[in-house]
């Protein structure tokens, strides 16, 4: 930032919650930075963190008076929780304890801090410091993901040195680098207002008789982080998921279908109003031709099934484009660029997301992916394996150019 620019932070509300880890002491540069972007920033400290830092120094840095319990309020408001999710613009949390990061998992409020996540309705951010292995521990990265479902925006620990003296993943990455997130959120916070985003997600079933079905095995977690990230930016997002096991993300309305059939209907009927549709759903081609009334038995031979084609959503829409700007993925074993940029073209779409499902850390089900962005203007952009909530974040961040820019120019 220079003197010439005004921070994106500049008179936003930040409520800095502190936990007890080691890293507190970062969170008083942090609070410092805050301020000096011109934001107002307001501390809670939990009982725990009061251990390494004391409030004395956050009030001083924060120019307010600390808040570290429920039960000596230091305003005049009556309901102090309250009055503070809705004073603020953002929730940072930093550093995050794995505590912290379990009780707001699991709703429970027991102080003010936790009270306060409960109590918010504006974007939360949290930075996780911990030792490596109760990171890395699947209970702490359950947690993690449940957040990171209901639209929490995670801040990637740091590798390197950690207080246990070791080295590994868990720090609190640098004051400076959580403060340039913070400042990226409000940057592109707006981006998407007044803009319908359709986004699809899941894969679909085809069912054989009542009790069974062809499928596959997306769990529809790119998808609604595509969703939760447009919503962030202030679009009003429609997401037709297939039959997936996740939450609803926050602020977007959620269209639930079952097959291809009902998840074409469901996106082609909202295409017209739509100003962008992102494609994550994996679609089956084909379903059983005929679908069996009663439970199929077992016969002495094989069992020979007959499918038909399912229509290609994303095919009909670039034949019907007009304005909208349309993203299509490209689930690949092999030669992946070669059949994403076909599929680019034949699409008629404005860029595809290629993933290699063919890694294990990649594609289906797993909560991160690795992606090459093809455009139909000929640029390609490689990114790397990541949080597929990060690549969700780059996905809406490139709609977003595109519709400022009049997303329908790339045509043909
Ligand atoms: O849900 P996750 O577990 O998070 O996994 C994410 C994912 C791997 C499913 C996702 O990243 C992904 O790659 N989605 C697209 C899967 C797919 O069906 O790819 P495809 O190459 O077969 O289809 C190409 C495009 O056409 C896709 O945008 C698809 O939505 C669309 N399509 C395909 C067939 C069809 N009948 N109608 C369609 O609209």
């Amino acid at each position: 930032m220079t003197e010439m620019t005004k921070s994106a932070l500049s008179g936003k509300h930040v409520v800095l919650g502190v936990t007890g880890g080691i890293a507190a002491y970062k969170a008083v540069e942090i609070a410092s930075r805050l301020r000096k972007a011109g934001a107002e920033v307001r501390v809670i400290m939990t009982r725990a963190s009061q251990n390494f830092v004391t409030a004395l120094t956050f009030r001083e840095i924060s120019g307010h008076a600390v808040i570290t319990s429920m039960w000596t309020p230091v305003t005049e408001a009556k309901v102090e929780h309250i009055a503070l999710a809705d004073w603020a613009d953002l929730v940072l949390v930093a550093p995050a304890t794995a505590n912290l990061i379990a009780k707001t998992a699991v709703g429970i409020a027991d102080d003010m801090l936790t009270t306060t996540l409960l109590a918010v309705r504006v974007p939360v951010m949290i930075a996780p410091a911990m030792n490596t292995d109760m990171y890395e521990n699947p209970v702490t990265q359950a947690n993690i993901e449940t957040l990171r479902q209901r639209g929490v925006i995670v801040i990637e620990p740091a590798s390197g040195w950690l207080a246990c003296n070791r080295m590994g993943k868990g720090r609190l990455p640098e004051p400076s680098s959580i403060v340039a997130e913070a400042e990226k959120l409000f940057s592109c916070q707006q981006s998407l207002a007044g803009r319908k985003i359709l986004v699809t997600a899941g894969g679909t079933e085809e069912p054989l008789d009542p009790v069974r079905f062809l499928g596959n095995r997306s769990s529809g977690r790119m998808g609604y982080a595509i969703a939760a990230a447009a919503a962030r930016r202030g679009a009003d997002v429609t997401l037709v998921a297939g039959p997936v096991t996740l939450p609803d993300p926050v602020d977007v309305n959620v269209i639930h279908v079952r097959t291809a059939v009902e998840m074409h209907d469901a996106v082609l009927s909202r295409y017209d109003m739509s100003d962008a549709v992102i494609k994550a759903a994996a679609v089956a081609d084909y379903r059983p031709e005929a679908v069996a009334t009663d439970k199929i038995k077992k016969q002495d031979g094989d069992l020979v099934l007959r499918l038909v084609r399912n229509p290609d959503i994303l095919l009909e829409l670039g034949q019907k484009k007009t304005h909208q700007v349309l993203v299509g993925f490209a689930a690949e074993t092999r030669d992946v660029e070669a059949y994403a940029r076909t599929k680019l073209v034949k699409k008629n779409l404005d860029f595809i997301v290629a993933n290699d499902v063919s890694r294990s850390d990649a594609g289906f089900g797993v909560s991160t992916n690795q992606a090459v962005l093809f455009f139909a203007d000929g640029r390609r952009e490689a990114y790397p394996l990541q949080e597929k909530s990060a690549l969700a974040e780059v996905i809406v961040g490139h709609v977003s150019n595109l519709l400022k820019q009049g997303g329908d120019k790339h045509q043909f």
